[in-house]
């Protein structure tokens, strides 16, 4: 665990659309081929769908008025008893730090009894990491999920 992660108090809250505008800063420099601003707020809108993030909160002795930064999300879509995680990624500067495992592991919690599920590309070792680290598993491989000949895992809880 980082000195970060020790030394301030780490939040982890449901967004809402007053947050897009950091969601989408975070999804552009992560994927390749990343969501759309709109296709994000659509997300708001879609009652199986709930996003959370990981923000760092203000330490003591600094401006208790200042906003914590967001560092992360996640998107999963909740189709009792099935849930998928349809999207996650943390801001570069602060990966491998165990903030992904915190979010999904807080995702798990609080949705209990479910029957997780999600693709992730065979090449994205740190994913790969972080999901088996929170107990999934590979199912099986999905041939040319991406395009481009690009194979993704199906994993499961
Ligand atoms: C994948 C991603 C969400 C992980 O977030 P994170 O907060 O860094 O994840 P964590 O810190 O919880 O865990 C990362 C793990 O990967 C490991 N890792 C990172 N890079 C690695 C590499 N090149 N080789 C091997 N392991 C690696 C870290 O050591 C860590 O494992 P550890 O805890 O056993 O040391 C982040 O890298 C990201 O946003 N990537 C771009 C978007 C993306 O790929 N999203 C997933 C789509 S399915």
């Amino acid at each position: 665990m980082s000195c970060l992660l020790r030394r301030r108090l780490i939040l982890i809250r449901r967004a809402f659309i007053d947050d897009l505008d950091d969601i989408v800063r975070i999804e552009n420099c992560s994927f390749n081929d990343p969501w759309s601003a709109e296709s994000l707020a659509a997300e708001f809108e879609r009652p199986f769908s709930k996003i959370f993030l990981f923000t760092e909160s203000v330490s003591e002795g600094e401006d208790k008025d200042a906003t914590p930064k967001i560092l992360a999300y996640i998107v999963v879509w909740l189709l009792c008893p099935e849930g998928e995680i349809v999207s996650l990624a943390v801001d570069p500067p602060y990966r491998d730090r165990g903030i992904a495992s915190a979010l999904i592991r807080h995702v798990l919690e609080i949705f209990p009894n479910i029957c997780w599920a999600l693709e992730v590309d065979t090449l994205n070792i740190p994913a790969l990491r972080v999901y088996e680290k929170c107990s999934f598993t590979r199912k099986r491989r999905i041939k040319n999920y991406y395009g481009n000949g690009r194979d993704a895992f199906l994993m499961t809880i």
